[in-house]
């Protein structure tokens, strides 16, 4: 049967802000996103029984169908009518509810390589489309390269690259929940927002460092004092570092770190490692070669 195996990388935000509450529950969101080489590996074999199964050994994320992966199969079966089935293995390494869209990652991937085994002609942007209904950050993974996304999260223009750098992302030990973070914002109060001109006039410079000072999560105005102490404590071990910017990335709690000097990262990498065990040193991805 045929079989691929993909690279499922984690996504970071630079930005994100959060411009109002739509009618469908969802909010109007502005953010610039981009993937880091921390991955998942993700692949995917065709059955012929119209099964979905998904495992991802040494996790406890749910198998088949209740999983990302899954629903990503069944969309991607419902638009082409006419593959039966696949066996999904997930090699996690992103960790999971941690703002790095893992999830949605894999779900891209299970889209991406079905097309590759089954319907190579499927445009991307149907798949993007796909994406969408299973999660706001699927057609942002599915997309990949630095972008702005709006709307819901599938509203995706490119943008420069974020120019090359070392990155230490850092999960705390507790998770945040999506939809309870957006519970807690109110669009008026938000303090300092982020300025998207200014960002696009770093990245088209290639300027790392005001690329990094335009480097802005509303998300974090809306922390607890309990959740902000480990968050913040995390942020300014980074800076101590010699971070040009730490942020929470999505709806946290993970925080990442941006560096010009790698042996800076590599300090504060290893004075993370021994509190938090899911400490990871990465880079950013370049944007996919023009594919359609
Ligand atoms: O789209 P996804 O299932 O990833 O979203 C999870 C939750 O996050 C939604 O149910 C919603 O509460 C919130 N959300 C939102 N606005 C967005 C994206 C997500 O309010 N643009």
């Amino acid at each position: 049967m045929k079989a691929l195996t993909l690279n499922a990388p984690a996504k970071l935000n630079l930005t994100l802000d959060i411009l109002r509450r739509r009618a469908d529950g969802y909010h109007d969101l502005e953010m610039v996103m981009f993937s880091v080489d921390l991955c998942d590996r993700v692949t995917v074999r065709l059955r012929e029984d119209g099964n979905i199964l998904v495992r991802a050994p040494g996790t406890d994320l749910p198998a088949g169908e209740d999983n990302l992966a899954g629903k990503a199969a069944r969309a991607f079966f419902n638009e082409t009518g006419s593959t039966p089935g696949a066996d999904i293995t997930l090699e996690k390494r992103i960790p999971a509810q941690a703002g790095m869209g893992g999830g949605s990652s894999d779900a891209a991937a299970v889209l991406r390589a079905l097309r590759a085994l089954t319907a190579p002609a499927l445009p991307l942007r149907r798949l993007e489309e796909l994406g969408a209904q299973i999660g706001s950050d699927v057609p942002y993974c599915v997309h990949g390269g630095t972008v702005l996304a709006q709307g819901r999260g599938e509203r995706l223009t490119d943008w420069p690259d974020v120019p090359p750098c070392a990155i230490v992302v850092c999960k705390p030990d507790f998770g945040l929940s999506t939809p309870a973070l957006f519970g807690r914002v109110r669009v008026d109060a938000l303090g300092p927002r982020p300025d998207h001109g200014a960002m696009l006039r770093a990245l088209r410079a290639g300027d790392l460092s005001a690329a990094a000072a335009q480097a802005v999560n509303v998300f974090e105005e809306v922390l607890t004092p309990k959740e902000g102490e480990t968050i913040h404590a995390i942020r300014r071990q980074m800076l101590a570092c010699g971070a040009l910017a730490a942020r929470m990335t999505g709806s946290g709690p993970t925080v990442f770190g941006l560096f010009r000097q790698a042996e800076d990262a590599a300090r504060a990498f290893k004075a993370l490692c021994p509190r938090f065990s899911q400490t990871f040193l990465t880079r950013p991805l370049a944007a996919p070669a023009g594919e359609v």
